[in-house]
C-alpha cells in the first residue's frame, strides 16, 4: 500500500459524459492527492467540474480514464465507503424526505454505519449532533423539512455530520443558501468537525474568499482541469494565473477583505 496517511489520489482522471461531438469532458486529466485531516477547497466557476470530481470522491462516479483510490484501493462498495465518506450537498431538501420527521431521518442515518449503535446511543449521537450546530433537540421535535427554512435545514445536514462522524466529508457549498451571518458559523462547523473529529474536509465552493478562509490547500479548477494548486498563500498571494485572479475579482465586496485578511 502507498503513503498511508493519503485519503484520496488520483492520477490523470478523466470523466466525460455522451458519445462523439456531444461529449462533454467535465474532468479533464486531473491528478492531485489530498492526505488524513486536510481541508481542501476546490474553486471555479459554474460547470467547471467541480461537483463532479466531487461525486467520484463519493464513488457515485468512476472516471473514465486514469486512476482514483480512497487509501490506496478503487472504490467497490458503496456502502463500506460511505460508512467512512460522508458529503452534504447544494441543496438541503433534497436530501431530506418531506414526509417524515427530521428527527427520525437523522436516526435513520445512522443505520448505514457497520457497527451499529444501540438505540439509546442514537438518541444521545443525535442530541450532540444537533447541539453541535446550536439546535436545541426539543426545536426539531415532531418538525418535517417544510417547517424549517432553508438555512436551518443546512444546519440539520451538518447535525447530521456531527452525529454520523465519518473520516472524510465533502461539502459542496454548504453555505450557498443561508446568509453571511449563518454562512460564517457554518464554516465554524466545519472548522469544529476538522478539530474535534480530526476530519479530512473537501469544500466546493464558487468563493476563493471562503476557500482562503477554511483551507489548507486550494485547487483552482477551470473546464475541467486543475489551473493552481498550493496552500492559500501560494495560490493567492502575488498571483499572475487568470483564472485565479478572475476569481478574486468575483469576491462581493462587502466580505472581499474580511475573507482574504483571514486566514486560520
Ligand atoms: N450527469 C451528467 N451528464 C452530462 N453532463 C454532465 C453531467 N453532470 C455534469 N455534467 C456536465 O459537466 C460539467 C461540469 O459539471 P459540474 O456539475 O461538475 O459543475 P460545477 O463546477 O459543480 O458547477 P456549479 O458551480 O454550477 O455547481 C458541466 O458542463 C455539466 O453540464
Ligand atoms: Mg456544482
Amino acid at each position: 500500500m502507498p503513503n498511508s496517511d493519503i485519503v484520496f489520489s488520483a492520477k490523470s482522471i478523466v470523466k466525460t459524459f455522451g458519445a462523439g461531438k456531444r461529449t462533454k469532458v467535465a474532468v479533464d486529466n486531473v491528478s492531485f492527492d489530498i492526505h488524513d485531516g486536510e481541508i481542501v477547497s476546490i474553486v471555479g466557476g459554474s460547470g467547471c467540474g467541480k461537483s463532479v470530481l466531487a461525486k467520484i470522491m463519493l464513488g457515485l462516479y468512476t472516471p473514465n480514464a486514469g486512476e482514483f483510490l480512497y487509501r490506496g484501493h478503487k472504490i467497490s462498495n458503496l456502502k463500506d465507503h460511505w460508512n467512512e465518506v460522508q458529503s452534504v450537498f447544494q441543496d438541503p431538501f433534497s436530501c431530506f424526505n418531506q414526509f417524515f420527521t427530521i428527527r427520525s431521518q437523522l436516526e435513520d442515518s445512522l443505520n448505514i454505519l457497520k457497527d451499529k449503535p444501540s438505540k439509546e446511543d442514537v438518541q444521545k449521537r443525535v442530541d450532540a449532533g444537533l447541539l453541535a450546530v446550536n439546535v436545541k433537540p426539543s426545536d426539531i421535535e415532531g418538525k418535517y423539512p417544510f417547517e424549517l427554512s432553508g438555512g436551518q435545514m443546512q444546519r440539520m445536514l451538518l447535525a447530521r455530520i456531527f452525529a454520523l462522524r465519518p473520516k472524510v466529508l465533502v461539502a459542496d457549498e454548504p453555505t450557498s443558501m443561508v446568509d453571511a451571518c449563518v454562512r460564517a458559523n457554518i464554516l465554524d462547523y466545519l472548522m469544529k468537525l476538522k478539530e474535534e473529529l480530526q476530519m479530512t474536509i473537501i469544500f466546493v465552493t464558487h468563493d476563493i474568499g471562503l476557500a482562503n478562509y477554511v483551507s489548507n490547500r486550494i485547487f483552482i479548477m477551470h473546464e475541467g482541469k486543475i489551473v493552481n494548486m498550493g496552500t492559500p498563500a501560494e495560490v493567492l498571494d502575488d498571483t499572475k494565473e487568470p483564472h485565479t485572479l478572475k476569481l478574486l475579482d468575483d469576491i462581493p465586496e462587502v466580505h472581499k477583505t474580511e475573507w482574504i485578511r483571514k486566514r486560520h
